[in-house]
């Protein structure tokens, strides 16, 4: 595909997703039906609550991270750069959009690297797609690149083939993806997530994809962007069937959580992920750490970079609040907090 395809792509996916109609409609993310149990004695002190953790080794002040979106264009790079003092600030990870563009096209490099200039101590993620790894010759030297130009210090791998197949130029060819991601599990030496875009990965496809060898799973469940509305409006297509497809976020948290019997891995939370109750749910479910795109990439836009902190850190607040209710002074405890399904609440 030609470069300036990629680049009107991406400016096309920024733009729709600031100001489009791009979530979900009838398809919810599933938290809305369960319910803290609340713990009458509770003796918590909800100054001392501590949400601190780890992200492979690298310590981390909150429980979440920026979802992987863009780069490769100057209106990308300044997003970039504005996230990535988001992230420092709250030493969060930030996780960056699909690097196949600074591949394929020198020029864009600093969109990307930006971040690594700005925040020197965060962990930043690398992000490549589903395709272009099945593809690849030589995936280890692919992933290397991805992971040098920011020094990451995890890979995300997007699995997208609900996007790839509404998009008119969508590659809808992952033939070889699984023995390319086994080949670059063992060769390299940071760990690789595998991660949905908004239609969720089931405890099936989580098991697969776990013995390839990646370490962390990215659910990106249904019930937030849509990217079949992204692509569709794009494209001006009627057919609004597949905008409603996907797993919402809660099933595949709860679920994919059942293999951690089995395997160990780390479990991120994600799709639709809008405030603190999504959090600490997402957490009392089973998630490791939860992350967000579209609400953190819109409250940018409208409050920049003062207006996105303070909007994370009132989500956190809110955490606490939940966590003092729940009687969970970490959250390891908020990990083990009952959650009641809405059927057996009356
Ligand atoms: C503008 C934009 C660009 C995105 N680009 C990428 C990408 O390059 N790679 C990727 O893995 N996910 C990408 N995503 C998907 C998000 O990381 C996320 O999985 C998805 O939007 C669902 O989360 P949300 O409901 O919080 O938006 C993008 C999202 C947005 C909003």
């Amino acid at each position: 595909m030609s470069k300036n395809k990629i680049a009107d792509r991406k400016k096309d996916h920024l733009e729709l997703c600031i100001s489009g109609k791009v979530e979900f409609s009838e398809r919810t993310t599933g938290f809305e039906k369960y319910s803290f149990e609340h713990y009458a004695p509770t003796e918590i002190d909800i100054k001392k609550i501590d949400l601190s953790g780890e992200f492979y080794g690298n310590k981390i002040d909150f429980p979440f991270m920026i979802s992987s979106m863009t780069g490769g264009t100057k209106k990308a790079e300044r997003i970039n750069e504005k996230l990535a003092v988001v992230s420092e600030e709250l030493n969060i990870p930030l996780c960056l959009g699909s690097q196949r563009h600074a591949l394929e096209e020198k020029n864009n490099y600093y969109s990307y690297r930006v971040v690594k200039d700005v925040a020197k101590n965060i962990p930043i993620v690398g992000n490549i797609g589903a395709a272009q790894v099945a593809k690849s010759k030589d995936p280890a030297d692919l992933f290397n690149k991805i992971i040098n130009m920011v020094n990451a210090r995890a890979i995300i791998v997007h699995l997208n083939p609900l996007q790839e197949l509404i998009q008119p130029e969508g590659e809808t060819d992952f033939s070889g993806l699984m023995k390319n991601l086994e080949l670059v599990c063992k060769k390299i030496d940071v760990p690789v997530i595998a991660k949905e875009v908004g239609s969720g990965i089931s405890k099936t496809a989580a098991r697969k994809l776990l013995e390839t060898g990646v370490r962390g799973i990215d659910v990106a469940g249904a019930g937030g962007t849509s990217w079949a509305a992204v692509e569709q409006l794009r494209s001006n297509q009627k057919d609004l069937y597949f905008r409603e497809w996907g797993l919402s976020t809660s099933y595949c948290i709860r679920t994919v959580n059942e293999l951690k019997k089995e395997y160990s891995f780390t479990l991120i939370g994600s799709g639709g992920i809008n405030n603190g109750i999504d959090i600490a749910k997402s957490i009392a479910l089973g998630a490791d750490l939860t992350a967000s795109a579209r609400t953190i990439l819109v409250e940018l836009m409208k409050k920049d970079v003062d207006g996105t902190i303070d909007l994370i850190k009132s989500w956190f607040m809110t955490v606490k609040k939940i966590m003092y209710l729940t009687g969970s002074d970490s959250i390891k405890k908020l990990k083990k907090v009952p959650l009641i399904r809405e059927k057996e609440m009356y």
